[in-house]
């Protein structure tokens, strides 16, 4: 329900006010005189406008009859990283290695603060897709495969971002995207059509937001693609009875990127911008990101008779009522925490997010480094900030501008080395060797020459932005370029190799993981990712990082995410064996941890477990519990995430986790839609990762 404030501002706006107020304009795009235009009329919102311009557009808006202030949205998704003076966090994968709510809500706080602090207010983040094929070009932007991690890691960055008042000066709106199943489109394909079924969205995609709508997220946003050929921006069905009426949504939903347009030139369910119009605004999105035309033809279809007025009214509510929430009526301007952006306090806490995201996937004892007296660092992505960053940072958007510099602090992983080699006295020597795409520069020989003479060789491989991204899908995960001939020239000279992945989402790896003494998975780590990789392969911390997304042993065989549904036959290719390269949750440490005495009481679903420290170090375990329906009404999956816990141990040091289960915990979602918990029996599962040999398993029945 609307307050009297908005509930009379409705009644005072006129159509061509309430048409604006549904339109969002980009400002790089439209460029300063368009849109100080738009602003005058009333536009409702702007995207990717920073500092001064975003000032005067605000100015103009609030020169406009109703003086309705503007409301001011960015991607800021990683950190507020789209201005380079800002701190610059690893990416939602990368922060989802950590498993750390904490972790990822320091990131939203900062964040926050920052993005308000440059007078905006609202970021399109967290992104709730379920990366289950590693081909889909927005892997990086996911927290991974899961959806019980997902929704943990989405509510607590909400809150982060909008902290306990959206009205406070350094809280922001945030955005959950893209709804629904954006990442689930046949063959991963980017904005494509998904088959699945109502049941399974319900099932496996709905989870996550229901904990976005239930932490108070201000607003949605619609997916570009479809569901079974309706496009989500045409689809009440998914909009307004499921989102509103049963999820309990109560902000506004914000179109993607041109939408409403889409309807029209891409997936071709409208013939005109009128019919697009209609069906977007009957679906139930209130705001058209940069779909200028919805002005023009929603004003028509009212005056011609074709669309209530009340429509708009609902939507227009819908934003107003965000914008009084965020205390915009009287504070048009975010003003922050002046002086916060890029401060110190901010880079230590994108350092620890990065510290907490590097995981130790393979290690024969070359780990720590130790008794080295030279180490030769190779591969491009080892010195690469742009890379290391990846996707949507000012190198990225709002467009990239050829030439950029990066702007300091950040640390690359060969800077990172070179920095504890000179300190421990270590010869330390770089060679590029080639990047994940041919370069003028690369040059074999001479990162082999590099490399002879060392006690051990760090190698860095990945990919780089031209591989991953929006509509930017890939056919072949296989390392690219000439880094795996990179690699079997540096393993024939049979000096100790430690592999560094420093990429956007899982790659195949080809005989690395077999042949690599150590292989660490650093994703995109962020201004300080360089610095974490150095310090962890040194052994200054102790990495704790479990990976949030199963790895693919070969393209084909994706989709190989955990949470796999029984009824394979034969479980497995013919050329292949039935497991991914790595799965969900794996990680390993400097130390080692055993679990003992499972128990689980039926009654009142406590689930108990012993954790021991049985290494020599130090280290935090993150506790993983499963669950398997053994007997369901549909088929279900081999394995469900229904909780973790994570502990820091001492050597020696052992501790009782006791995890308190809900029935609800144990729920499916039936032939009728329903989610239901059936009775019967239950295994439960605790342990260190997804893997079987990994799980203490014990039945139970509800
Ligand atoms: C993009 C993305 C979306 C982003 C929006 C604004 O196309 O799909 O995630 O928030 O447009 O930049």
């Amino acid at each position: 329900m609307a307050s009297e404030r908005i509930e009379n501002l409705v009644r005072q706006m006129t159509l061509e006010e309430k048409a604006a107020q549904m339109v969002q304009i980009p400002y790089a795009q439209t460029g300063r005189e368009e849109s100080l235009r738009w602003a005058k009329m009333g536009a409702g919102s702007f995207l990717h406008v920073l500092g001064d311009d975003a000032r005067e557009v605000q100015r103009a808006a609030l020169s406009s009859r109703l003086g309705i202030p503007v409301l001011f949205g960015i991607d800021a998704v990683r950190g507020h990283a789209l201005n380079d003076r800002a701190t610059i966090f690893p990416t939602q994968l990368a922060c989802a290695c950590a498993w750390d709510r904490e972790i990822a809500k320091d990131m939203g706080k900062v964040t926050a603060r920052e993005v308000a602090t440059d007078g905006l207010h609202w970021t399109f983040s967290p992104l709730l897709c379920l990366s289950r094929d590693a081909r889909w070009g927005r892997v990086d932007e996911t927290f991974g495969e899961d959806p019980y991690l997902t929704g943990e890691l989405a509510a607590a960055i909400i809150e982060g971002y909008q902290g306990g008042d959206l009205a406070s000066p350094e809280s922001i709106a945030a955005c959950a995207k893209h709804f629904i199943a954006y990442g689930e489109a046949t063959g991963a394909r980017d904005a494509y059509d998904s088959s699945v079924s109502c049941r399974k969205v319900r099932e496996v995609f709905l989870p996550p937001f229901q904990k976005a709508v239930d932490a108070g997220c201000a607003t949605f946003m619609t997916a570009y693609g479809s569901i079974d050929c309706t496009p989500l921006t045409a689809d009440p069905h998914m909009l307004r009875d499921i989102l509103r009426d049963e999820m309990g949504f109560q902000g506004f939903v914000v179109t993607d990127w041109s939408n409403v347009t889409s309807l029209v030139r891409n997936q071709r369910v409208a013939k005109d911008a009128d019919e697009a119009s209609l069906l977007a605004a009957l679906a139930g999105n209130d705001m058209m990101m940069n779909s200028p035309e919805f002005y023009e033809s929603v004003i028509r279809l009212v005056k011609e008779g074709k669309l209530e007025e009340a429509v708009l009214d609902e939507a227009v509510r819908h934003i107003l009522t965000v914008k009084e929430r965020m205390g915009l009526f009287e504070q048009p301007e975010k003003t922050g925490k002046p002086g916060c952006i890029g401060c110190e306090e901010h880079q230590q806490i994108a350092l620890n997010a990065a510290r907490r995201s590097i995981t130790l996937l393979k290690n024969n004892g070359i780990l720590p480094l130790k008794k080295v007296k030279k180490i030769a660092v190779i591969g491009g992505n080892g010195d690469d900030i742009r890379a290391q960053y990846g996707d949507w940072t000012y190198f990225t958007h709002p467009e990239p501008i050829p030439g950029r510099q990066p702007v300091r602090p950040y640390t690359t992983v060969r800077e990172g080395l070179e920095k504890l080699a000179a300190e421990k006295g270590i010869a330390c020597e770089y060679a590029y060797g080639c990047g994940p795409v041919p370069s003028e520069k690369d040059d074999l020989d001479a990162a082999v020459k590099a490399a002879e003479g060392a006690d051990a060789v760090i190698l860095v491989v990945g990919d780089v932005v031209s591989q991953f991204g929006e509509n930017r899908d890939r056919a072949e995960l296989t390392l690219s370029g000439k880094q795996l001939e990179l690699f079997a020239l540096l393993r024939a000279l049979q000096i100790p190799i430690v592999t560094v992945l420093l990429s956007s989402k899982p790659l195949v790896m080809g005989t690395i993981p077999d042949e690599t003494d150590a292989l660490v998975a650093a994703f995109n780590g962020g201004a300080h990712g360089g610095q974490a990789v150095a310090e962890a392969l040194f052994g200054l911390f102790n990495p704790s990082g479990r990976l949030p997304i199963s790895f693919p042993r070969r393209t084909g065989q994706v989709p190989v995410y955990y949470n796999q549904l029984p009824g394979w036959h034969g479980g497995k290719y013919c050329d292949l064996p039935n497991t991914p390269q790595f799965v969900f949750g794996e990680g390993l440490s400097y130390t080692d941890f055993a679990y003992r005495d499972l128990t689980m009481d039926a009654e009142t679903l406590t689930a108990s477990v012993s954790v021991q420290n049985v290494g020599k170090e130090a280290g935090l375990e993150t506790v993983q519990v499963y669950f398997r329906d053994c007997v369901s009404s549909v088929i279900t999956p081999v394995k469900n995430l229904i909780a973790f816990r994570q502990v820091a141990l001492q050597p020696g040091e052992s501790q009782r986790v006791t995890i308190q289960l809900n029935r609800s915990d144990f729920s499916l979602v039936n032939r009728q839609e329903q989610r239901v918990v059936e009775e019967g029996e239950f295994t439960l599962m605790v342990g260190r990762s997804s893997r079987d040999e990994d799980l203490l398993m014990v039945n139970f029945t509800l």
